[in-house]
Parts: structure tokens; C-alpha cells; sequence
């Protein structure tokens, strides 16, 4: 069986995911599309260079038409924030920007699962399945997979533990009005808000220095690029392995969490082989289901604006 994996955008999301998927996953063909020409064919040559370690790999600058057999595509094409900006303010460009890139790629002839990871991620994870036509299962959304990463984080160093004992999720929008599963979140085997260090001032100080996380790092360097292109990783590998894992992604919504539009969101989902295997509706307060009703409408609202 042969592992391929084309990716449209080789900026500083798609070439750090490149270099990440090479050192952790096993891939036998990594075709790169960039509008900017010179940069697939720098990179393919760069990355390379990284194979006598890694194992054989074919890296090469691509066409559209080289998505035909492809396992995934992934697509992290688009203008990024800029420092101040949010998520939202970015959708009219990248709009115009994925729909040049979803109609190639479907009339390349391409069965795989589409990985999307270009902000505002939920609206334009729904909108790839939409100018797609594919089902809602092979297509998926970064989501909140790198919020929850970063909660994580926090987490395990304000309470002093080691971060992979730190179990907690970040759901809804992949942005300003995403929420934290903070009931549900478990911390060195025990509930977080067991822990004496913890109380409400102290949670919702949290939920914003994550969600402000994003900013802070684009401010300071520019863009933000290890944590999400580690994200595609770990899904990309799991759709290439055919691996079950479950995280919280932009997945599609139907009916969960009381949600009536037909739009992505954050929430936990399993992946495999085939894409999305199950939508999970976890646990969520009576206070969080509100948030999430609010990050739904919000984005709905935003889907609304839009005209394909
Ligand atoms: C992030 O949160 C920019 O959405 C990206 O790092």
C-alpha cells in the first residue's frame, strides 16, 4: 500500500506540518502545491535531505492533478493573521482562496479525506465539504485540537504536573468564542476542580490567556506554526494508519450538543482510515452548553454572509 499525502500551501504552516510528518509518520509520497512555485520545489529539495534518517520518501513539487491518488489533502492555504487580527476578519480572502483549491482537487479525481487547517477553521471546514460534495466524513477541521493542546499546557504548569497527565478540552469555535470542558477535565487522575489552586476567578483567567495564546505568539514572532502543524500531524498519521484516535477536531455537526445548523464545530471525534468514524457529544455544564450554542450561532451567522 502506498501513503500519499498532497498538501496545498507550503508557507510556514505547511512546510513545518512537512518536515513534522516525515520525522513521525511513515509516508511514501509527499506532493507539495504552492501558488509560489519556487517554494515546493525549495522545500521538497530541503526536506530531502532529511530522508536518509527518516526512511524513502518521494517529496516533489506537485499539480493539481497529482491529488488524484492521494490519502489526504491537506490544505493549509490561506492569509494569516496578522498581529491584532481574529480568526473571523480573515474569512472573505480565504474563502476566495479555498474555492481556487477545493474544485482542482475534486476534478483531479481525489477519493481521500480533506484535512483543513486554514483560520476561520470551522467556517472553512464546512465550506470545503460543501464546494466538495464529499461526505461529511472525509472532511475534517484542525478545530480546537491545538486550543486544547494549549490548555493542556497551562494547565500542567500552573498545577505543577506533567502535561500528558493533563486530560482537559477546548470545544466549540477555533477562536474568540471557544470554551473550555473545564468540568469534565481530569488532572493527574484527579477532577481539576478538586485541586486547591483552582476556583473560578482562576479558570476564567485561563480560558483567556488560551484563547489569547494565538495572538500573543503572533505578536511576538509573527505567526503561529509548530503546535497546529504537530495537530495535522497526529491526524494526518492516524488517516495514513488507518489508527483510531479520538481529539477535539472541527467535526460535523448533526443534531449534537442540541445544535440545529448543519455546519463544523469542535468537539471531540474519532478518526481513522476513512476520515471521521464517530462524532462524540461529550459531557458538557449547563453554563458550557450555552457557550456552545453561542460559538454555533456565531458561526452560522458567519455562514450566512457568504456567498459561494
Ligand atoms: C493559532 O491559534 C493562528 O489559529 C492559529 O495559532
Amino acid at each position: 500500500m502506498s501513503r500519499k499525502v498532497f498538501l496545498v500551501g507550503d508557507g510556514a504552516v505547511g512546510s513545518t506540518f512537512a518536515n513534522d510528518l516525515l520525522q513521525n509518520a511513515t509516508v511514501d509520497e509527499l506532493a507539495i502545491f504552492d501558488v509560489a512555485k519556487d517554494r515546493p520545489v525549495g522545500d521538497s529539495m530541503d526536506l530531502e535531505d532529511i530522508t536518509p534518517f527518516m526512511g524513502q520518501t518521494d517529496i516533489h513539487p506537485a499539480e493539481y492533478s497529482d491529488a488524484k491518488d492521494a490519502d489526504v489533502c491537506v490544505i493549509t492555504a490561506g492569509v494569516p493573521r496578522k498581529p491584532g487580527e481574529t480568526r473571523l476578519d480573515l474569512v472573505a480572502k480565504n474563502v476566495k482562496i479555498l474555492k481556487s483549491i477545493v474544485q482542482p482537487v475534486v476534478e483531479s479525481g481525489f477519493k481521500g479525506v480533506f484535512v483543513v487547517s486554514v483560520n476561520p477553521v470551522d467556517i472553512l471546514t464546512t465550506l470545503t465539504q460543501k464546494l466538495s460534495g464529499f461526505p461529511k466524513s472525509r472532511v475534517i477541521g484542525t478545530g480546537t485540537s491545538l486550543d486544547s493542546m494549549r490548555l493542556r499546557v497551562e494547565l500542567a504548569k500552573r498545577l505543577n504536573v506533567p502535561v500528558a497527565k493533563v486530560n482537559s478540552m477546548v470545544l466549540g469555535e477555533h477562536g474568540d468564542t471557544s470554551f473550555e470542558n473545564f468540568d469534565e477535565s481530569i488532572v493527574d487522575g484527579k477532577p481539576l476542580r478538586d485541586y486547591s489552586e483552582i476556583n473560578d476567578d482562576v479558570l476564567s483567567e485561563i480560558e483567556t490567556d488560551v484563547r489569547k495564546k494565538g495572538g500573543k505568539i503572533i505578536g511576538n514572532k509573527g505567526a503561529t506554526f509548530y503546535g497546529v502543524a504537530m495537530m495535522l500531524t497526529q491526524i494526518v498519521s492516524a488517516i495514513l494508519n488507518n489508527r483510531s484516535i479520538c481529539l477535539p477536531l472541527s467535526a460535523p455537526i448533526n443534531g449534537e450538543y442540541g445544535i440545529k445548523h448543519d455546519l463544523y464545530l469542535g468537539t471531540p471525534a474519532v478518526i481513522n482510515g476513512q476520515g471521521i468514524e464517530q462524532v462524540i457529544e461529550t459531557k458538557i455544564s449547563d453554563a458550557e452548553q450555552a457557550k456552545m450554542t453561542n460559538s454555533a450561532d456565531k458561526m452560522q451567522e458567519v455562514l450566512d454572509g457568504i456567498k459561494l
